[in-house]
């Protein structure tokens, strides 16, 4: 399956990468280019996006250590620092093969590099390909708030290319599923069928096939494309996004630095649970019992609540000092913006911790 999505002047290829990478990227003439992976995506998927790229010369790499604790500034400095020794100029183009961690660090170096060099995102974990690499935030973490520093940039392409995901660990493809289930929650309510239907009670990576799991993509980024094309810079509905995510971002944060944290998605899939207790959802019983086919239970203690209200009151939705969630609305692509108290917030978690 191959298809071109839209938004804003990039285009998103869903398909492999052979047949759309080298083609576009002839008709354009970049000076140089620079290569951001982490330690895995080296290690696994820089040899077949060299492959199905035909890229021999001409380019410059820059690897960092894997993982969300190293979305951080440190990071930034390091790849700044090797555009230097590349002498990359603002012709010269920045290719982010990786997850969302790399998609959003590498996207920002690039984005403020010399003012801005164009940039790719090739997602290399479901959750970039379904969410992350597409709508052009970016950012990285700072003191320890999740994507505090950070711009809105298109990038000039993204290449989804579902090849990559054979290398991807279960746990991170169920991460990915909890962004795919949030954007079948906020509109597109067949998709959550499908997944019900394919991926319960099985290895996620045995689910699909490289096409099946196309489809499953081309659906959910559907409606990102459709959300963010209405409200690129998050004025209004695409706040919907951020479903589980208030309370998630926190809990991922609180995790970061403990023996045992939280992936994205896991954190995500937390939130949407209890921010839709905490807004009264109609369908909390459905969330709660498509949460419970994909992800194991994780207790959160009542000590972490101190810790999370304050995360919570660092969020970027937040507006006058007060903390806001997002929910959906009762029809698809609605949404309900609601002020979040701590007392909803410890009576949310208590109740995650109870089912
Ligand atoms: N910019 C946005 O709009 C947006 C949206 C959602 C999430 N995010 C951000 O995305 C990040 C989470 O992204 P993620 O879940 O992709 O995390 P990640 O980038 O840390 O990737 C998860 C792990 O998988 C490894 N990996 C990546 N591709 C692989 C492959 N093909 N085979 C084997 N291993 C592979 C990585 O090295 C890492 O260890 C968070 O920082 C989150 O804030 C951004």
């Amino acid at each position: 399956m191959s298809h071109i999505f839209h938004l804003d002047g990039c285009s998103i290829l869903l398909g492999d990468l052979k047949a759309h990478f080298p083609a576009w990227l002839r008709e354009r003439g970049y000076s140089r280019l620079f290569l951001v992976a982490d330690t895995n995506t080296q290690e696994l998927c820089l040899p077949c996006f060299l492959e199905k790229t035909s890229l021999q010369e001409g380019f410059s790499i820059e690897v960092m250590p894997a993982g969300e604790r190293f979305k951080n500034l440190d990071s930034c400095q390091h790849i700044w620092l090797s555009m230097l020794d590349a002498r990359l100029d603002r012709r010269a183009l920045v290719v982010n093969l990786g997850g969302g961690v790399v998609g959003d660090l590498g996207g920002f170096c690039a984005a403020t590099w010399k003012r801005g060099v164009d940039f790719v995102q090739v997602p290399t974990t479901l959750l970039a390909m379904t969410d992350a690499a597409i709508g052009g935030k970016l950012g990285i973490d700072f003191q320890g708030v999740k994507n505090t520093l950070g711009v809105f940039q298109n990038p000039a392409a993204v290449f989804v290319d579902p090849s990559f995901l054979k290398t991807l660990p279960e746990r991170e493809l169920r991460s990915g599923l909890a962004e795919i289930i949030k954007h079948a929650l906020i509109g597109a309510p067949s998709l959550l069928e499908k997944i019900m239907a394919e991926c319960v009670g099985v290895p996620i990576g045995d689910a699909l096939s490289d096409d099946g799991w196309a489809g499953v993509l081309h659906a959910s980024i559907a409606v990102k494309v459709r959300i963010v094309q209405d409200d690129p810079m998050e004025k209004g509905v695409r706040a919907l996004l951020n479903f589980g995510h208030t309370i998630g971002h926190a809990l991922e944060s609180y995790f970061l630095d403990t023996a045992e944290p939280l992936t994205h998605g896991e954190a995500i899939a937390i939130g949407m649970i209890c921010e839709s207790r905490m807004g009264g959802a109609v369908n909390l019983e459905d969330i709660i019992a498509v949460n419970k086919c994909f992800f194991t239970h994780r207790h959160i203690p009542a000590s972490a609540f101190s810790a999370l209200w304050d995360l919570m009151r660092q969020d970027k939705k937040n507006a006058a000092g007060a903390v806001r969630m997002t929910l959906p609305g009762d029809e698809p692509f609605s949404m309900r913006m609601v002020e979040v108290k701590r007392e909803m917030m410890e009576e949310g978690l208590a109740f995650y911790n109870s089912i």
